[in-house]
């Protein structure tokens, strides 16, 4: 260890040369593991630590804080940053960054990804074909929900809803949507309609949510919300778990009020296997890889050391989250 230097402890392995900027005037220390570093270990490692780049699975609690009396930045390399207690890092004197952009083109790839599997049934249909179960072609197997003309609804016109809006549109479907700000802009440019969120959810073909997890959007779409929906409507999350109350959704789904739930995101990750969510028909679900394409984990990883070596050198980190502005 050479004196002096600020030391960063990065939670996970991160694309080749993207720690370079770091290099000759940082002390980095990189967690080897595929596994995240255990709580204990994250409180120890950050115990000596100036600055720590971290994914969506580290929780950065107050505890954790109080026990790095060094540390400066807290660099999420991801959007969402609900891992992280902010309120207690402003009071500790911490930054805490995330990497917004970068990662809104794959999300909404993945989010009209679920949305054609789910329309198309796509994994029901694959999976009896390798069953030996397709016999001919009939008239009437496998029909699904067509894109061309069917309403979306987004719920949070952020990056990602907005990207999901333009492509949904692309593929001819009408679409509304709700967040906390209107966005006439978007409105008269591209023919896109608010509703207040119990208004739009009967009209919808397809629900998506695109909201950060804050204590206000914990269970929006809760059991009374599910029922407002169409019958043999699609949910898709590619956001996270905790906007959607999970047992209701079973429920919902249970009894065919829902058609399909498409997700990428759970309450629990990674989700058990056993999970009822994983044994009800009509889920596709996957492991929380809106952001995984090689060119944005890349940016992601570019963006998180930037952040963090802004902080370390006294300056304005690019993207700080929006509480420490
Ligand atoms: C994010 O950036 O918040 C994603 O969930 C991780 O890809």
């Amino acid at each position: 260890m050479t004196a002096g230097k600020p030391r960063v402890f990065v939670t996970r392995e991160l694309p080749a040369g993207t720690l370079e900027p770091l290099a000759g005037w940082a002390e980095v220390e990189v967690w080897p593991d595929f596994q995240p570093p255990p709580p204990a270990e994250l409180r120890r490692r950050l115990a000596e630590a100036d600055g720590a780049i971290t994914m969506v699975t580290d929780r950065i609690d107050d505890e954790v804080l109080a026990a790095a009396p060094r540390l400066k930045v807290v660099s999420n390399c991801a959007v969402g940053y609900d891992n992280i207690d902010v309120a207690a890092a402003r009071r500790r004197g911490v930054m805490v960054t995330h990497t917004p952009g970068v990662l809104t083109d794959a999300t909404a790839d993945l989010t009209m990804a679920l949305i054609l599997a789910c329309a198309r049934r796509l994994p029901e249909a694959e999976a009896a074909l390798r069953r030996g179960e397709w016999r001919t072609w009939h008239p009437l197997q496998w029909l699904g929900l067509e894109l061309n003309g069917a309403t979306l609804g987004i719920v949070g016109l952020g990056r990602i809803g907005r990207a999901v809006a333009r492509r949904a549109l692309a593929f001819g479907m009408r679409v509304l949507y709700w967040s906390r700000r209107r966005d006439p802009e978007a409105e008269a440019a591209w023919g896109i309609a608010y509703r207040p969120l119990d208004d739009m959810l009967p009209e919808v073909d397809v629900l998506t949510l695109h909201v950060p997890l804050t204590p206000e959007t914990r269970h929006l779409i809760d059991a009374r919300r599910l029922e407002r929906m169409k019958r043999g409507a699609i949910l898709v999350n590619t956001a996270r778990g905790d906007v959607v109350d999970e047992e209701a959704l079973v429920r919902a789904l249970e009894r065919g009020h829902l058609g399909a739930a498409g997700l990428d995101v759970y309450s629990r990750e990674p989700v058990p296997p056993d999970h009822p969510l994983l044994r009800v028909p009509g889920v596709i679900a996957l492991p929380h890889i809106g952001s995984a394409t090689e060119r944005t984990r890349r940016r992601m990883a570019e963006l998180a050391v930037a952040n963090c070596a802004a902080v370390l050198r006294g300056e304005r980190p690019p993207h700080p989250v929006p509480e420490m502005l």
